[in-house]
């Protein structure tokens, strides 16, 4: 089987009504990115950061893996699927995709402030405790924070993607703006003449020696174009 190797971002799940962050009306625009997104803004005002993802983590509940998410998913019948994300929801693994990295971190889970890619610090939450309190504690006791990865920390799932897409068939972009790094700079790691697509209603700019099959649709009608060139070149 071919290796196939996804990198999706805030489009692959607006669909199933998450926000995206830099579109008009995003996250960054009602939100600013520095209180809530920064390990400063953590520092500065604890109580809000970790109710912003109490909020993140609660829409949860409400929503469900869009037909992109299912298509993909469906994609590991014929080939080997690794889907790397910059998103933090679970809609990936609860559309049945069985190998998802995640660059930013995972909202179903909490950490440590003071170690908080230490696994012995990282708790996956039950759905029914999907709150986190000011006062709740981490194994090494200090106080429970979200397992996200913030502006200015580092992105330890990195080289295990790398290693992902050095070894990629054929390699799909689906859903971000390609504005954060590293998880911008994996096109790089794409070696020479693999097939590269990119699925996004907008116009995405992307500096790369790679000639890109440019999809310009959201992610359901575009999963389902993509299958269809998949399906009668690879397959
Ligand atoms: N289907 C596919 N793509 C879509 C859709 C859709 N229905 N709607 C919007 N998009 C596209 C937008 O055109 C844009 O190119 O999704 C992209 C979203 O870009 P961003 O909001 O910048 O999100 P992303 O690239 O995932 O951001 C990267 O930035 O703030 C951080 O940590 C956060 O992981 C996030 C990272």
């Amino acid at each position: 089987m071919k290796n196939l190797v996804v990198l999706t971002g805030a489009g692959m799940s607006a669909e199933s009504g998450i926000s995206t962050f830099r579109d008009a009306g995003g996250l960054w625009e009602r939100y600013p990115v520095e209180q809530v997104a920064t390990p400063e803004g953590y520092a500065a005002n604890p109580k809000l950061v970790i109710n912003f993802y109490n909020e993140r983590r609660k829409q949860l509940l409400s929503v469900q893996p869009n037909k992109g998410h299912l298509l993909l998913a469906e994609l590991e019948n014929q080939f080997k699927v690794t889907v790397i994300t910059q998103n933090v929801d679970n809609l990936h693994e609860r559309a049945g995709s069985r190998n998802v990295i995640h660059l930013h971190g995972e909202l179903t889970k909490v950490t440590s402030s003071l170690q908080p890619n230490n696994p012995k610090f990282i708790r996956e939450l039950r759905p029914e405790n999907y709150e986190v309190h000011w006062g709740d504690k981490a194994d090494d006791g200090s106080q429970l924070r979200p397992f996200i990865v913030w502006f200015g920390e580092p992105v330890p799932m990195i080289e295990k993607a790398i290693e992902y897409t050095e070894s990629a068939d054929i390699f799909v972009i689906i859903g971000t703006s390609l504005n954060v790094y590293p998880a911008a700079g994996l096109l790089n790691y794409v070696r020479p003449g693999v097939p590269v697509y990119l699925i996004d209603p907008k116009e995405v700019k992307v500096t790369s020696g790679h000639k890109i099959n440019v999809i310009r649709k959201g992610a359901s009608e575009g999963m389902e174009e993509l299958k269809n060139v998949l399906q009668k070149e690879f397959v």
